[in-house]
């Protein structure tokens, strides 16, 4: 098999990388299919997915049997500003590499976001539910979703959320420096989703891309919390002495407008490959335990 990562230098990138690497990671292992495989691990740096000719010309000379692309814009603020490389990296170059994914007869995993969806239910969305983004981050996703589709058959869309892993900024790391600088935090506890490991959301990845189901998927940690609650079972397992204040979003000033319910249900995930997603406290507690917001 030859696969191709794009974005390998981001968060999910990495774990990827890491676990195609290594053979196992935590509580996985690397399936079968992939031991042996000839990776190409890319990032910005060796192709900027915005250029259609540079990635069908990428494409054609490693000839993938297989691409994932973790490659985005992922600053959810920035979109706001600089809506034009939302919508290049997000929706351009999604169809970049989808046109030339299916150039070269390569399956292509697509990642996307729980951020498509308006946010105003209270029951996890189903992956067949209406989207409707609030924030152009959201816009872009969305868009980049389709433009895989339409330009890829064997597309699979893997939406996931509230990501975290060793490698790069996200939130855990956020809140254990700044509860170890300030000693207090306040953190909105109206925004409810599913905080995900990055590694399980890895692994999963490479389980669908065996599959042959091509669609919408939704991969995230089992289990829904508010950032709030997030972020005091960050505190807890971390061991830092801190207090945490709930607010609310209107009391927090920031330029996109996020979805106040984004868990994701995940019935197609059970349906083809089986839901080993670990509940969120359970993959949390294993990321903080062993270092993971050292790295
Ligand atoms: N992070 C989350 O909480 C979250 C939640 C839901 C969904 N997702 C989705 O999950 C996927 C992976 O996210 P992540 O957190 O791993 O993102 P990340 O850490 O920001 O990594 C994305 C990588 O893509 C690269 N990239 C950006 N524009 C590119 C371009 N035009 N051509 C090639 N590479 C480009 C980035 O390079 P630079 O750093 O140099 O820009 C970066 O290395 C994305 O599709 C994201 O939308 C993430």
């Amino acid at each position: 098999m030859r696969l191709l990562v794009l974005g390998a230098d981001g968060q999910l990138g990495r774990e990827l990388s890491e676990l195609l690497s290594k053979g196992e990671a935590g509580p996985f292992t690397l399936p079968g299919a992939f031991i042996g495989a000839d990776v190409r691990l890319v990032d910005i740096d060796t192709l900027d997915i915005v250029s259609a000719g540079a990635t069908r010309a990428y494409f054609e000379e490693f000839a993938p049997d297989l691409v994932i692309n973790c490659a985005a814009y992922t600053n959810v603020d920035g979109c706001e500003t600089n809506r034009d490389t939302a919508f290049l990296a997000n929706a351009v170059g999604a169809r970049s590499v989808a046109e030339a994914s299916c150039a070269v007869g390569a399956q292509l995993v697509h990642i996307s976001t729980d951020y498509v969806f308006p946010g105003t239910g209270n029951t996890p969305y189903a992956e067949w539910d209406a989207t409707g983004p609030t924030s152009v981050y959201g816009k872009s996703k969305l868009l980049g979703e389709s433009y895989a589709r339409e330009a890829c058959s064997r597309t699979y869309i893997i939406r996931t959320a509230w990501l975290y892993g060793r490698h790069g900024k996200n939130f855990v790391k956020t809140i254990i420096r700044v509860a170890k600088e300030k000693g207090k935090l306040t953190v909105v506890n109206d925004q409810l989703g599913n905080p995900t490991n990055a590694l399980d959301l890895a692994y999963h990845i490479l389980k669908i891309a065996l599959c042959g189901r091509y669609g919408v998927y939704h991969v995230t940690g089992n289990g829904v919390c508010s950032w709030y609650e997030f972020a005091l079972e960050i505190i807890r397992l971390a061991d830092i002495d801190c207090e945490v204040v709930p607010c609310r979003t209107e009391d927090y000033a920031s330029p996109a407008k996020r979805p106040a319910f984004s868990a994701l249900g995940h019935m197609a995930l059970s349906a083809s490959v089986g839901d080993e997603m670990r509940p969120w406290k359970e993959a949390l507690e294993d990321f903080i335990l062993s270092g993971g917001h050292e790295a």
